[in-house]
């Protein structure tokens, strides 16, 4: 097991929009109209803005990022939609509401995370999830590519399945790179 106490990955800023299959993700993710999403980390928001249509205009979809510059942007972009941009830190207890969110979506954030932040933010999405609600992580595989984080801080599907406290339900391949694994709070 790696030792993740003192991993402090500065992420590039580099969104995953051109190496992603959305509409794998979308379909994998079966969206209902009237949900609540939480996208964390959710960078250009572009996922974000991919949600808001999925629920065709009916439902709320938080984007949460810590950098304060990109929520702005986002904030001026999403103007009169169901987008909420939030400025805010996944690892910590959020002014998001408790149990009022269906899909908690943290997409190529999660490597980056030391082991003390991996335990606040799976005690953050235990809090903000419904009964039921879903978990998705999209990470980079473990395997060589030109680019994307050192493999030490990679986590592979059994990885993250060992420190996520929730039920793993799919796996699936979203790219040639990444993959999503979810997991769902079964109560
Ligand atoms: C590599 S980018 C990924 C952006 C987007 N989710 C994507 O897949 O393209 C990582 C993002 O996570 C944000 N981030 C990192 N740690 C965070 C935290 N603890 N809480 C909220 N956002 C965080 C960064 O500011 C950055 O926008």
């Amino acid at each position: 097991m790696i030792d993740r106490a003192h991993v402090h990955h500065e992420h590039t800023g580099r969104s995953s929009e051109s190496r992603v299959n959305k509409h794998i993700i979308l379909e994998a993710l079966d969206l209902r109209r009237g949900q609540t999403i939480l996208d964390a980390g959710c960078g250009n928001g572009y996922m974000s803005k991919q949600f808001a249509r999925s629920l065709d205009g009916d439902g709320k979809v938080y984007a949460l990022d810590s950098d304060g510059d990109g929520i702005e942007t986002l904030r001026k972009e999403t103007i009169g939609t169901t987008i909420e941009p939030l400025q805010g830190d996944i690892t910590t207890t959020t002014t998001i509401e408790e149990s009022s969110i269906d899909l908690v979506y943290l997409s190529n954030v999660m490597h980056g995370f030391s082991s003390d932040q991996t335990r606040g933010f799976c005690r953050e999405v235990k809090r903000l999830l419904k009964p039921n609600g879903k978990l998705a992580i999209v990470e980079i595989d473990k395997q060589d590519a030109s680019f994307g984080p050192p493999m030490s801080i990679r986590f592979s599907p059994e990885e993250l399945k060992q420190v996520i406290p929730l039920t793993p339900t799919d796996t699936v391949q979203v790219g040639q790179f990444f993959y999503m694994q979810v997991f769902e709070n079964q109560k």
